[in-house]
């Protein structure tokens, strides 16, 4: 697996926030945890590339929401905040060398973050990031690759990943006060506990799951179903409203199969 990444601006604290309460960030500890992050990434298989800086953009880090890569195609996406708007050129730029490139173009928004691929089938949150006109264009330049794209209605959450997730095959771990199980039909939905709204947000990759410290009791659950938990320190990026997916573009190598092979031995 390839994992886009960008370092923390030095001015993550004037990011954008929706449902959040600004509150004072320590742009030093962020660094911190996203170099944690960035470690577990490895620890997993993962090759890092990293996007150029842009300490201008306070929300630069959150690289997911400024592309939807699928083992065809990369979409480069628009995000609906105009403050991230300029985020996009530098990821497309790492892009192009993997996947042949669409767009979605003025006036379709939509952020990477609304975008939960499963199989062949794509659900994209109804945010305040993302509108209709972008779900149109998505399904247009995704449906010749034999993908089928649901618009899902959201309430009282940023993104879609905020309330929704996958922790493997076929099964999602959803927020239900913010995004209605009814809105995945055909997989399983298991919901986090009432008393950790946020952690429905998990990373899922080479078989372990990722999750933010904060929230014990849905790792508890998750680990009595008899899947791999991992915690991460996340705190101080959290209060910038991501989660675990948020800080990276995750997709298979030009030539999967081969990426991770052993190297060959010349006789
Ligand atoms: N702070 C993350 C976002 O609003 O896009």
């Amino acid at each position: 697996m390839i994992a886009i990444t960008r370092a923390v601006s030095p001015r993550i604290v004037e990011c954008e926030l929706t449902c959040h309460d600004r509150e004072p960030i320590d742009a030093a500890r962020a660094s911190a945890q996203h170099e944690r992050y960035e470690q577990w990434l490895d620890r997993h298989g993962a090759r890092i590339v990293r996007a150029d800086p842009a300490p201008e953009h306070p929300d630069g880090v959150f690289v997911e929401d400024a592309a939807v890569v699928l083992d065809e195609i990369a979409i480069i996406t628009r995000p609906g905040a105009e403050s991230r708007r300029g985020e996009t050129d530098s990821v497309a730029r790492l892009l192009h060398d993997y996947r042949p490139l669409h767009r979605i173009e003025e006036p379709a928004t939509i952020d990477g973050g609304d975008v939960l691929t499963i199989g062949r089938s794509i659900f994209v949150g109804q945010s305040t990031r993302t509108n209709d006109l972008a779900v149109e264009q998505l399904r247009e330049i995704v449906t010749p690759h034999g993908y089928e794209v649901t618009a899902v209605p959201l309430r009282e959450c940023l993104h879609l990943k905020s309330a929704a997730t996958a922790v493997g095959d076929g099964t999602l771990l959803v927020n239900p006060r913010c995004v209605d199980r009814e809105s995945f039909p055909g997989l399983e939905v298991i919901a986090v506990p009432e008393t950790e709204p946020g952690a429905a947000n998990v990373l899922c990759l080479a078989g372990a799951l990722l999750i933010s410290s904060s929230y014990p009791e849905t790792r508890r659950m998750l680990q009595h179903r008899g899947l791999a938990v991992e915690t991460i320190d996340y705190q101080e990026l959290e209060k910038a409203e991501a989660g675990v997916t948020c800080c990276s573009i995750l997709f298979r190598g030009p030539s999967p199969g081969r990426e991770e092979a052993p190297p060959v031995t010349p006789e």
